[in-house]
């Protein structure tokens, strides 16, 4: 199976720092970001990973990962030209996954500690769908929300003002082959992106849409607080 990791974006809500070095190259705790979800690939077995950035700091993507010798994976670079959602940087991934083959996806600020093995497997077992993994969170209106039904996700809601359940869908997608399809099915969204969320919601309404919920710690390191926050975890827990 080979991993797309999503690294592109403008990482607006951390201006300035994010003016001149992309949000995923800051540090958290002893590396940058996109380590994280490197090693977590890796780890799980996944050593072909296609990196989706920005035309912003490409050069310095290149300079501090390579071809990823160093860290055991062979790294494939795509630019992302315009901020047209993280669907859209998804779809860059077709044709580099070759046609119907299974892939996981990882937002590259979204940092955590299970292993996705476990997660991986269960999801080939399963056949074709789509998996997500989801966490619990005391603020689920900043997130993909799912409506938990009979073990099943019968539907995901961006950012609900009330939120129909207190988990958030994490940013670690397994999808079938037929993820590039449904894709080029969705439509814009009103801050017009293509969402994940409606990606996801295709999945969910063919009744293919299974979770698995995170047992250990998850954050999406995107905002001045969890940034700071995971790093400060992170170094008192002595890791990486
Ligand atoms: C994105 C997804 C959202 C998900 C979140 C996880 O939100 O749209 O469904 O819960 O990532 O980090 P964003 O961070 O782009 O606002």
């Amino acid at each position: 199976m080979k991993g797309v990791i999503l690294a592109g974006g403008t990482g607006t809500r951390l201006y300035p720092l994010t003016k001149i070095v992309n949000k995923h190259l800051l540090p958290v705790g002893k590396q940058p970001m996109i380590l994280y979800g490197i090693e977590k690939l890796r780890e799980s077995g996944i050593e072909d990973i296609l990196l989706v950035i920005g035309a912003h700091s490409a050069g310095l993507y290149a300079q501090l990962l390579g071809s990823g010798k160093e860290w055991g994976v062979r790294l494939t670079y795509k630019i992302q030209e315009e901020a047209g959602g993280i669907a859209q940087a998804l779809a860059l991934a077709e044709g580099w996954v070759a046609p119907g083959e299974p892939v996981a996806v990882l937002l590259g600020d979204n940092l955590f500690e299970d292993s996705l093995s476990g997660y991986i497997n269960d999801f080939l077992q399963q056949g074709s769908g789509a998996k997500v993994l989801l966490k619990q969170v005391s603020d689920p209106r900043r997130y993909g929300v799912p409506v938990l039904q009979g073990g099943r996700i019968e539907r995901i809601v961006e950012k609900p003002a009330d939120p129909p359940s207190s988990y958030c869908v994490t940013g670690i997608y397994l999808y079938d082959g037929s993820v590039f399809d449904i894709i080029r099915t969705i439509k814009p969204s009103e801050r017009g992106e293509l969402e994940i969320t409606d990606v996801n919601n295709a999945y969910a309404a063919r009744g293919q849409l299974t979770y698995a919920i995170l047992k250990g710690w998850w954050t999406d390191a995107g905002t001045f607080r969890s940034l700071h926050d995971i790093a400060d975890f992170l170094l008192k827990e002595g890791r990486p």
